[in-house]
């Protein structure tokens, strides 16, 4: 089965071609590289981006995969969460190829398609403790079963994701800010001992809340006293040591030793070093090019949903910008 997967939930537009024997074919990402002037996404340009990019990287995704769109077997997209304005623009493309070459149309949840992006290259088994982390969201969740979720918590503020862009930002580098903070780091020294936020708060202890956090990491910036490499080392371990021991916490109360790590954050190298501490736990991370958003993870689910659930809707849903 061939499947096509458009993903504009945010600001890269990408389509990929997912093929359930030979995995993926290919998968085009057009990131918009316009927001590095704002520091961070603004909307309506995402939402113009998208409408611009979306035939050029659709056929280019077709021209890699060395197929034609009659070739495809079903149609794949993110549907939510995200800027509704971008979610629109890749809903209306998706919808628009499902008439006209008549073939099923799956909608994709955002969050969902980051998870199972680690079942692309490997079979992982179940249950599993998810661990979202982008510039959206952060979230922990219960992994049952393929659709069988139990949503244990996620940040009451900031997401993980846009706090190191602000943070980036605020140190005067670009964006996305993430990769540049994790390579910095690498070569700092933690010379203060940021805040852990809601780690030991019993009635938040799924919870995460980075605004505090965000703020204190700036308020040191601007006082200019130490280098930014060495922020940024203090900076990330706070970040890292709240995510690991969260997680490590829900797997020892749950008495599950499964992580999947999900999300943009994943690419972060301490976070992947610190969880490789813990040698009773088997964690998963996406390879590096399936971390970020990608049309890949969602051609997968797709196919993995319309597979096991052979679910197809009908071509009146809406894109949405929340969900539960
Ligand atoms: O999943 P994603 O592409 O988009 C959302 O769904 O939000 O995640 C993007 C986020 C950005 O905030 C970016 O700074 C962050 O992922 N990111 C990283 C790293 N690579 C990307 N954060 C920390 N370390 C990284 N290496
Ligand atoms: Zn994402």
């Amino acid at each position: 089965m061939i499947v096509l997967g458009i993903e504009t939930s945010c600001d890269d537009t990408s389509v990929a071609v997912y093929d359930s024997e030979k995995g993926i074919l290919s998968n085009v990402v057009s990131s918009q590289l316009i927001h590095a002037q704002f520091g961070g996404v603004y909307p309506e340009i995402a939402a113009r981006e998208h409408t611009k990019n979306f035939l050029p990287v659709l056929d280019k995704a077709l021209k890699d995969a060395n197929i034609v769109l009659s070739d495809i077997d079903a149609i794949a997209t993110t549907f939510m969460p995200g800027l509704i304005v971008s979610l629109v623009a890749g809903v209306s493309g998706a919808k628009a190829l499902s008439f006209s070459v008549k073939k099923p149309l799956i909608p994709v949840h955002h969050i969902e398609a980051h998870i199972f992006a680690n079942f692309i290259k490997k079979e992982i088994e179940y249950p599993f403790l998810a661990l979202v982390v982008s510039g959206g969201h952060t979230e922990l969740i219960l992994v049952k079963e393929f659709e069988d979720y139990i949503y244990l918590g996620g940040t009451l503020d900031d997401a993980v994701g846009e706090v190191y862009d602000k943070v980036a930002r605020a140190l005067g580098l670009g964006f996305p800010g993430g990769p540049i903070i994790d390579k910095l780091a690498k070569e700092g020294k933690e010379v203060i001992k940021f805040p852990r936020p809601l780690l030991n708060d019993e009635e938040n202890k799924y919870n995460f809340s980075f605004s505090g956090l965000k703020s204190a990491v700036i308020r040191e910036i601007n006082k200019g006293i130490y280098k930014q490499e060495d922020i940024a080392k203090s900076f990330q371990n706070a970040v890292v040591d709240v995510l690991v021991k969260k997680t490590v916490l829900a797997c020892k109360e749950f008495g599950i030793n499964r992580v999947v790590v999900a999300g943009g954050v994943s690419a972060n190298s301490q976070l992947r070093e610190e969880f490789l501490n813990f040698k009773d736990l088997e964690v998963h991370f996406p390879p590096m090019y399936l971390c970020t958003d990608n049309g890949a993870m969602v051609a997968y689910t797709g196919y993995k949903r319309f597979k096991e659930k052979g679910v197809a809707v009908s071509l009146d849903f809406e894109a949405k910008a929340r969900c539960r």
